[in-house]
């Protein structure tokens, strides 16, 4: 009998046999380069793989997930994500990717205490009191909960518009477009939320200045 963790090996030799079986250049081919096209910035949630649910293939979407797909300014794991994959990798579209059934927005319109995870979802409290009066005209649980799932992935768009990593690629070379999109637990389906393409306007005191030296 495997333990669970001696399962996930031998999912994996099984996998990777198949892979060589149906194309022989699929790991020689995707070890000397990739070349994703997208940025995903997911939730952490087991229930949402980016690759699995837009049947694409390794290479294809660069990764960054957390706790309720947050895009924090002050987060260094995600903008080295964002530099790298802007600025080297040259991805044309950048979408954040939230999830109705979310936990963390769960957790985040409670007054549970959660030690360090208070400190994370003090951002989706933040987009809370932007939107409260649409949320507190909504009916407690489920109907609120989405609805806060849905003004979480848009004002993580804004933060994204809001960096200078993304202002600066716009302003040089007209990409990436930034999209937003919720995910369906009980349907499987991404709906698009809002797209912000190339060089849409930035709320006016956070845009930034580029001169050719930087
Ligand atoms: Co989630």
């Amino acid at each position: 009998m495997s333990t669970p963790v001696q399962r996930l090996l031998e999912n994996n030799r099984s996998w990777a046999a198949e892979r060589l079986a149906e194309d022989p250049q699929f790991f020689s081919r995707l070890a000397s380069l990739q070349t994703p096209g997208f940025l995903w910035i997911g939730c952490s949630d087991s229930r949402v793989p980016a690759n699995e649910i837009t049947g694409t293939q390794p290479g294809e979407i660069f990764v960054q997930r957390n706790v309720a797909n947050l895009v924090v300014h002050t987060d260094v794991n995600l903008l080295a994500v964002l530099e790298y994959a802007v600025n080297f990798l040259k991805v044309r579209d950048v979408i954040v990717v939230g999830h109705y059934g979310c936990g963390g927005i769960a957790a985040a319109l409670t007054h549970q205490n959660m030690g360090i995870l208070n400190k994370w979802l003090r951002h989706i409290k933040d987009v809370y009191r932007f939107h409260e009066e649409e949320l507190l005209a909504l009916p407690e649980g489920r109907e609120r909960q989405d609805r806060l799932v849905e003004l979480n992935v848009e004002e993580q768009v804004f933060n994204l518009a809001k960096t200078s990593i993304i202002q600066r690629a716009w302003q040089r070379e007209q990409r990436p477009n930034l999209h937003g999109w919720v995910y369906g637990l009980n349907d499987g389906i991404l709906k698009p939320l809002l797209e912000l393409p190339a060089g849409s306007p930035i709320d006016g005191i956070y845009r930034y200045e580029f001169d050719d030296l930087q």
